[in-house]
């Protein structure tokens, strides 16, 4: 079940995100370094009702092993037949129940995070999916609806006892949203309260976020979201942290705008999105979070909010990497002018992005 948490070798997953970790993403991720990959959530009525979108969203390949599909919904038996469904199509290597998302449409429907105020109907739909499929089944939880009822201790406990394999802990209640800090001591008093494997999440943004959490809780996976999202790199300079001590430098922004035009590009190609235009404006809050921490970052989502194609990208590249300090000017994430007036940038080559 789930070797690869059961070895000294914590392993770091993508953490799903609906919208962003499509096959491409999670491609590019795994290439990266991450150990373990989740679908976006699907919808078990989407997956019932053979609806091709929704399909889509399950779609992985065999580099991309091991892979879960997350599933939502809170009719049980629909879900195990989803499960099954998703079983006979894809043979992923898990299937991930989300107990943990915050978004009204679902809750109100009582998936998600609705469930954790409702235990009896979340062991219902733990234990009737966990005893359906032939595979191993986890959970993704927050620590509870709200700051007076976080409940995650006795939900994880209830989860074992349904069979499930492994829990995912996003350290927030569902109040919280994504503000405030992920609460690592109830995701570490989680980690001792049951036998089967624990995943932290919440947070993490580096190599020594996973070494402090593995040192301080008893957590077997840690599972990294919103840092990935604007640097893919964060998994493999963590696994060469945890190797060396070394905090690598940051990625140069040449191979960071390489890395940008190869997702557009690979995105267009798979076509989930549709024709050139439509996958540039659906990834346009992607190219948003890869300006994070670029120099003049203030001023590339400024732009990355109007383009709809690659070649406009190109030439924005071509323009930073010859003249960012000019072109560009200072910025929240850093000031262009530390390169020096119409220097260009560190190692940039232009040719090398064409
Ligand atoms: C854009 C976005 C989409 C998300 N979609 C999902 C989802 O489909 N399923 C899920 O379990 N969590 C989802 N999450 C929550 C993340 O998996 C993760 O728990 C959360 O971002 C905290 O981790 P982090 O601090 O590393 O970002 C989403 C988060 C974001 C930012």
């Amino acid at each position: 079940m789930l070797p690869w948490l059961h070895t000294d070798h914590a392993p770091l997953y993508l953490a799903p995100m609906a919208g962003v970790t499509d096959f491409v993403f999670r491609k590019l991720c795994r290439e990266l370094g991450a150990d373990a990959l989740v679908t976006e959530f699907v919808s078990s009525e989407g997956i019932l009702r053979r609806d091709d979108r929704t399909r889509k969203y399950t779609e992985f390949d065999e580099a991309q092993r091991p892979v879960g599909v997350q599933l939502f919904g809170a009719d049980a038996v629909n879900m195990a037949e989803a499960a099954k469904k998703i079983i006979d199509w894809k043979q992923p290597d898990f299937i991930d129940i989300n107990f943990g998302c915050p978004v009204n449409k679902v809750v109100s429907k009582n998936g998600g995070s609705s469930l954790l105020r409702d235990c009896p109907l979340l062991t219902q739909v733990a234990s009737t999916i966990a005893k359906a499929v032939p595979i191993p089944v986890t959970a993704k939880i927050r620590i509870g609806w709200d700051e007076n009822s976080i409940n995650a201790p006795e939900v994880v406990r209830l989860l074992e006892d349904c069979g499930i394999a492994a829990i995912t802990i996003h350290g927030r209640t569902r109040s919280q949203g994504y503000t405030g800090l992920a609460n690592w001591d109830v995701i570490g008093e989680c980690a001792e309260a049951v036998k089967i494997p624990v995943i932290g999440n919440g947070d993490i943004a580096s190599g020594a976020d996973v070494q402090k959490r593995l040192r301080e809780t008893k957590v077997k996976g840690l599972m990294i979201g919103r840092a990935a999202m604007s640097y893919p790199w964060v998994f493999r300079d963590a696994r060469h942290f945890l190797a060396t001590g070394e905090q690598p430098a940051p990625v140069p922004a040449v191979q960071r705008w390489e890395f940008i035009l190869h997702h557009l590009r690979l995105a267009i190609e798979h076509g989930r999105y549709g024709a050139e235009k439509f996958t540039l404006q659906s990834m346009r809050s992607r190219l948003m979070a890869y300006s994070k921490g670029l120099p003049a970052g203030r001023r590339l989502r400024e732009r990355f909010c109007h383009v709809s194609s690659v070649a406009e990208v190109e030439d924005m590249a071509a323009e930073y990497l010859s003249h960012p300090s000019l072109l560009w000017g200072g910025g929240e994430d850093g000031a262009a002018g530390a390169w020096g007036e119409g220097e260009a940038l560190p190692g940039s080559s232009i040719e090398r992005l064409a």
